[in-house]
């Protein structure tokens, strides 16, 4: 009964904390692509090509129900998925919905029509191909009238980040963010649309300043599968153990993962093409 969390690289253990944290008791497998790693730069073909064969080696662990632990991949891959690719018996569930529910006010699940929030302005910081893919303001649209979007494609951030290169990640973040504010100098809340942004989520808070709400995921979409597991018990799948996948080197995956999540993490190696 394992629950699969897959990400591009590192960001998904922000997620892959908060699920271990909220359920003990649920064995996860994570899955990071950190040989293809960013996803962010990549087109929507390639990131759907990459984020399949990544979900099909988790169902391979015994996961049927996967959270795609990856904003790129949920904006650029997941519906394509839903709609042709996803066997019945199988749940591939992406990071943006929790979020946006959170954002407008909602109860999970309410698909009520969309209606004013308090929220007006709102910065979107996130990859590029989850920006110029627009699905954060398709799904918001969905939810609420009215707000303000002002999305910024924080190149580079990522790769920073898997390099261990934090100095160099900060400096980026404050570079995105005052770029961002230029356009929109008084956002009301930020969302932070990759899970690796949470590893910075102190400098973006300090770059906007303490009266912007910042929005991260982890703990949303720990407390969303917490409910979607409650209601559909089923989905837990064959897998018992809970373990670390990587296509990448993984002596040094385990070692970033290490200091991000201040606990010892070992990795295992995956072929991926
Ligand atoms: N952490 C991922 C996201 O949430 C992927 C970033 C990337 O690979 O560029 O978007």
């Amino acid at each position: 009964m394992a629950v699969g969390v897959f990400d591009s690289g590192l960001g998904g253990l922000t997620v892959l904390d908060a699920v271990a944290k909220r359920l003990p008791d649920v064995p996860f497998v994570y899955f990071g692509d950190n040989k293809h790693t960013p996803y962010g730069v990549r087109d929507a073909e390639d990131v759907y090509q990459l984020t399949t064969a990544s979900v099909e080696r988790l169902w391979d662990e015994g996961c049927d129900l996967v959270i795609l632990a990856c904003n790129t991949a949920s904006a650029a891959a997941l519906k394509r998925m839903q709609e042709s690719w996803i066997p019945p018996e199988k749940r591939v569930l992406g990071v943006f919905v929790p979020l946006i529910e959170a954002l407008t006010e909602r109860q999970w699940g309410d698909n009520s029509p969309p209606r004013e929030v308090e929220t007006k302005h709102v910065a979107l910081f996130a990859t590029p191909a989850t920006v110029s893919s627009r699905a954060f303001q398709r799904e918001l649209a969905f939810r609420a009238i009215g707000v303000d979007v002002e999305a910024q494609p924080c190149g580079g951030v990522v790769d920073a980040i898997e390099e261990g290169d934090m100095i160099l990640a900060e400096a980026l973040v404050r570079s995105h963010v005052e770029a961002l504010k230029r356009r929109m100098p008084h956002p009301e809340a930020a969302i932070l649309g990759c899970t690796h942004y949470p590893l910075m989520e102190d400098v973006f808070q300090d770059a906007l300043g303490a009266d912007v709400k910042v929005f991260s995921q982890a703990n949303l979409v720990a407390a969303s599968l917490e409910d979607y597991l409650n209601r559909h018990p089923d989905m837990l799948g064959l897998g018992a153990e809970s373990s670390f996948l990587t296509t990448g080197d993984p002596k040094s995956v385990a070692n970033k993962a290490t200091q991000f999540l201040r606990r010892k993490i070992e990795f295992r190696h995956v072929e991926m093409e």
